[in-house]
C-alpha cells in the first residue's frame, strides 16, 4: 500500500511538472475564462475609450464604470479621480481594471521641445531622453498610456500639426518614432515605468491635400510603401502595443472604414497584434464622410475595417450589442477585439497590481520641485534643437557684458514656449528667453526688454487663439507708441535679440495657414529695429517652416528656436552666449514661398531637369521662383567650420553584401563643436524613377578646434531595396550614388555599382 502511494505522489509531481503552464498559456486560459464569463455588453465596455467632461461628469463615468461600460480613459490626470475610478473598475462583476492614457506628446510635467524641434536634434540619445523623462513622469502620475509617438511625415509646412512630428523623412521619423516606442514602453509592459505606446494617426494624415486640417489623403500605393508607410511600420516592428487611426480619407476611404489600411496592410502584411484605437469622435464622422448612412451603420464600418477601440464615441454602447443580436456583426469578432484589449491589459500588470501606478501619497507640486534632473535634461535637449540659420561676421556668440535689447511678442511668453500639447505642463514654471538671458548675463541691467509688437493686427486670429482658453496676449497700445519704445530700447544697446515667429496655437491642431511669412506687426517690427543700425539676431518661435526670405536677407544672425519647452529660454541663452555651439539640422525644407509646397529633399528627378539656359525656359522650373527652398532639409550652421570627404570600402556590391562608408571630418575652426554627418543613397537607374536622394543613415561626432576624426556607416544591401515595378520589394543590379555631407545639398559624391550576382 505504502509502495503505490509512493508511486502515486510520483507520477502526481511528475505529471504536475508536464502539465505545468507556460506564462503564455497562462494568459490564454485566463483570458478565456474571463471572456466566457463576460456578457456582449460587457466586452463592448472594454471597447470604449471614454474622457470624463462636458455631460459626461466623473459620476456618470464611475457609474458606467461599474456597469463594466468602460474599458479605459483618457485625459485625466488628477490622481485621487484615477484611483477612484479604478476603484470603482474593481467593484464591477468582473473586476476588469482600466488603464489610463493621455497625450503625453513632448513631455508630460517637465516640458520637452515640440516634437519638430525634438528631431531637429539628430540625436538619437535627446530623443531616448525626452521618451524617457516623459514616460517616467507620466507612470509617477497614474498614467499607463500615451498617444504618441506620431509619425506621419509631413510635406506641407500649411498643415498645423507638423510640429508634432518629426518631418519630412521616413528615415529621420522612422529612427525618432521606433526611440520613442523603445524607451516609452521599455523591455516589458510590466516594468513600473512602461507606457504603452499609440502610433498615429494610421495613415496619411500628414498628407492631407492643400495642408488643409482634416481634409483627404490621395496617394499612389508605391510612394505609400516606400515612404509614408514607414515610418508606422518601424514603430509597430518596435512592439508598439497601439495604433491610432487617422481621421482623414485615404484614397477615397476614411481610414476609419478602410479595411485595406486596418486589416489587410495593419493585420495580414504587417501582423501587428496590438490594439487598433480610433480617434476622437472618429465613428460618427463616417456619417460626414458619407460612408455611412447613420449612427448603427457608422459602428459597422468600424468594426468591420478593423477598429477595436472607440474614442470618446457613445455610438458602440448604443449599437454593438444589438448588431451582434441581428447577426450583422458576429461575437467573434467583438470577442477578437475585447481580446485583444484584455491582453494588453494582462501584459501591462494591471490583473495583478491595478494601482500599479497610482500613488495616493504623490504630490504634484513636490514632483514638479524635485524635477531639477528633468529640467536639466529638458534644457540640454533644448539647446540641441536649436538650429543657426545664419550668422554674418560671427556676430554670435554674444559675450556675457552686452548691452542688450531683448524685443518681440514671443520674447516674454510663458504659455507660447512650451508649444502645443503640453497639457499637463505648467507655464508658470517655463522659462522664457527674457528670465534665461537676463540669468545668463553678468547684470540683469545689462538686458532691456520692450514688446515691440502684437504678434498680428488682426484681432481675428487672437478670437481663434483664444478659443478653448489658450492665452494669447494682445497688447492695446497704439501700434506706432510700442514700436518707437522698442525702437529707443535698441538704440541703448549693442545688439538686438528680437523674438517673433507664431503662438504655440498657430501650430497645433486645426491650425492650418495658407500664408506662411511673419504677420505686418511683427515685420515692421524687424524692419524698424534693423533702421537702428544695430546688429539684429532674428530668432524665431514657430512650429513649422515659414516663408523668411526677407528675413533672412534683413538679419544679422538667424535662430530657429521652434517652441522649446519649460526650460526653452535658458537653452536660449546657452546657445545665444556660446555655452552650447548650435549643432540642429532642420528636419523640414523651409519654403521660400507658399506656392513651392510640397518643396522636398527627395522628390523624383524629372525627364526636363532645371536647366540654367534660357532663364530655364522648358525645363522643370517656376519662373517667378526657384526651385530650392530657402533653408534644405539636414541644414544647420554652427559657430565651428567642417570639413567632411569620405571614402567607400569597394566600388561593387555583391547581392547581399555591404559596403563601409569612412568620412573624415575635421574641425577647422576655434571652437569645439558637434557635426552631423549624414548619409544620402541614390539608385540612379532602375525600373522605377527613384528619388535624386534618400537619407539612409546618420552619425554625430563632436570635435575640438582643428580635431580630426572619423565616422563609420555601413550600407548594406537591404538599404538599396525599394518597390519596383511589380510592387516587389527588391534591389536591383546597376549604378548608385553615395553623397555624404552636413545637409541634402551636399555634392560630395562617390558611386558602386551592385552587381547581378
Ligand atoms: C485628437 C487628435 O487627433 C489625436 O492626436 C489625439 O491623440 C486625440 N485627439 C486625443 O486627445
Amino acid at each position: 500500500m505504502m509502495k503505490k502511494i509512493v508511486l502515486f505522489l510520483v507520477l502526481f509531481i511528475f505529471s504536475g511538472s508536464l502539465i505545468a503552464q507556460t506564462p503564455d498559456e497562462e494568459k490564454k486560459v485566463f483570458i478565456d475564462n474571463l471572456l466566457s464569463k463576460m456578457t456582449i455588453k460587457e466586452k463592448v465596455g472594454q471597447l470604449r475609450l471614454i474622457s470624463v467632461g462636458g455631460e459626461l461628469t466623473l459620476s456618470k463615468v464611475l457609474d458606467q464604470i461599474e456597469a463594466g461600460e468602460i474599458g479605459g480613459i483618457f485625459n485625466t490626470v488628477v490622481e485621487p479621480d484615477l484611483s477612484q475610478m479604478q476603484e470603482r473598475a474593481l467593484q464591477s462583476r468582473n473586476q476588469i481594471p482600466l488603464y489610463f492614457g493621455f497625450d503625453i506628446i513632448h513631455g508630460h510635467r517637465t516640458i520637452f521641445p515640440i516634437n519638430l524641434a525634438i528631431a531637429s536634434t539628430w540625436d538619437r540619445s535627446a530623443i531616448g531622453k525626452v521618451a524617457e523623462v516623459s514616460a517616467d513622469e507620466a507612470t509617477s502620475d497614474g498614467l499607463n498610456m500615451t498617444w504618441a509617438p506620431m509619425v506621419d511625415i509631413t510635406r506641407d509646412p500649411r498643415w498645423g500639426r507638423v510640429s508634432e512630428g518629426f518631418g519630412e523623412d521616413p528615415y529621420l521619423v522612422s529612427e525618432a518614432g521606433r526611440i520613442f516606442v523603445e524607451k516609452m514602453q521599455k523591455q516589458s509592459l510590466q516594468d513600473k515605468k512602461s507606457l504603452v505606446t499609440t502610433v498615429k494617426h494610421f495613415a496619411l494624415y500628414g498628407a492631407v491635400e492643400g495642408g488643409r486640417e482634416y481634409n483627404s489623403t490621395d496617394m499612389s500605393e508605391r510612394k505609400m510603401f516606400q515612404e509614408y508607410l514607414v515610418p508606422y511600420k518601424a514603430a509597430i516592428d518596435a512592439g508598439s502595443r497601439a495604433v491610432m487611426v487617422s481621421l482623414v480619407s485615404v484614397n477615397g476611404i476614411p481610414a476609419s472604414a478602410n479595411r485595406w489600411l486596418l486589416t489587410e496592410v495593419l493585420r495580414d502584411k504587417w501582423h501587428f497584434d496590438g490594439v487598433v484605437v480610433s480617434d476622437h469622435g472618429a465613428i460618427r464622422e463616417l456619417i460626414n464622410h458619407g460612408v455611412a448612412s447613420d449612427p448603427k451603420d457608422a459602428v459597422r464600418v468600424a468594426i468591420k475595417a478593423g477598429i477595436d477601440i472607440s474614442m470618446n464615441d457613445e455610438y458602440f454602447l448604443q449599437f454593438l450589442p444589438e448588431l451582434v443580436d441581428q447577426g450583422v456583426i458576429s461575437e467573434n469578432e467583438i470577442d477578437r477585439a475585447c481580446r485583444r484589449v484584455l491582453k494588453l491589459k494582462y501584459d501591462m500588470g494591471l490583473f495583478k497590481n491595478p494601482y500599479r501606478n497610482l500613488d495616493p501619497n504623490l504630490d504634484i507640486d513636490t514632483m514638479f520641485a524635485d524635477n531639477r534632473l528633468h529640467r536639466q535634461e529638458a534644457r540640454d535637449v533644448a539647446r540641441r534643437s536649436i538650429v543657426l540659420l545664419k550668422n554674418n561676421d560671427h556676430l554670435l556668440p554674444l559675450t556675457k557684458d552686452m548691452k542688450i535689447a531683448v524685443i518681440g511678442p514671443l520674447a516674454d511668453s510663458k504659455r507660447d514656449i512650451l508649444g502645443s500639447w503640453s497639457g499637463a505642463g505648467r507655464a508658470n514654471l517655463a522659462v522664457t528667453p527674457l528670465e534665461g538671458i537676463k540669468d545668463a548675463v553678468k547684470d540683469p541691467k545689462q538686458i532691456s526688454y520692450a514688446f515691440g509688437a502684437n504678434l498680428s493686427d488682426d484681432p481675428n486670429l487672437f478670437k481663434f487663439l483664444n478659443l478653448y482658453g489658450m492665452s494669447s496676449k494682445f497688447d492695446e497700445r497704439p501700434a506706432d507708441e510700442m514700436l518707437a519704445q522698442s525702437v529707443a530700447v535698441a538704440k541703448e544697446s549693442d545688439v538686438v535679440v528680437v523674438f517673433v515667429g507664431e503662438a504655440q496655437g498657430m501650430a497645433h491642431e486645426s491650425s492650418s495657414r495658407t500664408d506662411l511669412a511673419l504677420q505686418d506687426s511683427q515685420k515692421r517690427l524687424i524692419k524698424a529695429l534693423k533702421a537702428t543700425g544695430k546688429p539684429v539676431v532674428i530668432t524665431l518661435m514657430n512650429g513649422r517652416p515659414l516663408t523668411l526670405p526677407e528675413e533672412y536677407d534683413q538679419a544679422d544672425a538667424m535662430l530657429e528656436t521652434w517652441f522649446l519647452g519649460t526650460e526653452g529660454g535658458n537653452a536660449i541663452a546657452d546657445v545665444l552666449f556660446g555655452d552650447y555651439n548650435p549643432s540642429g539640422k532642420l528636419p523640414m525644407s523651409f519654403p521660400m514661398n507658399v506656392g513651392q509646397i510640397p518643396v522636398y529633399y527627395s522628390h523624383l528627378n524629372t525627364g526636363r531637369p532645371r536647366g540654367t539656359q534660357n532663364m530655364g525656359k522648358y525645363t522643370t522650373s517656376y519662373f517667378d521662383s526657384p526651385n530650392e527652398p530657402l533653408f534644405p532639409f539636414g541644414f544647420g550652421l554652427s559657430y565651428t567650420d567642417f570639413t567632411i570627404d569620405f571614402a567607400l570600402s569597394s566600388d561593387q556590391m555583391l547581392p547581399g553584401g555591404e559596403i563601409v562608408v569612412t568620412a573624415n571630418v575635421e574641425n577647422i575652426g576655434d571652437k569645439t563643436g558637434m557635426q552631423t554627418v549624414q548619409f544620402y543613397l541614390q539608385d540612379v537607374t532602375a525600373s522605377v524613377s527613384r528619388p535624386v536622394k534618400q537619407l539612409i543613415g546618420f552619425e554625430n561626432i563632436t570635435l575640438k578646434p582643428h580635431e580630426k576624426g572619423q565616422v563609420k556607416f555601413v550600407i548594406k544591401y537591404d538599404m538599396l531595396k525599394f518597390w519596383n515595378d511589380k510592387m516587389q520589394y527588391v534591389a536591383e543590379p546597376g549604378k548608385f550614388n553615395v553623397y555624404v555631407g552636413d545637409d541634402s545639398t551636399t555634392k560630395n559624391k562617390q558611386t558602386f555599382t551592385l552587381l547581378d550576382k
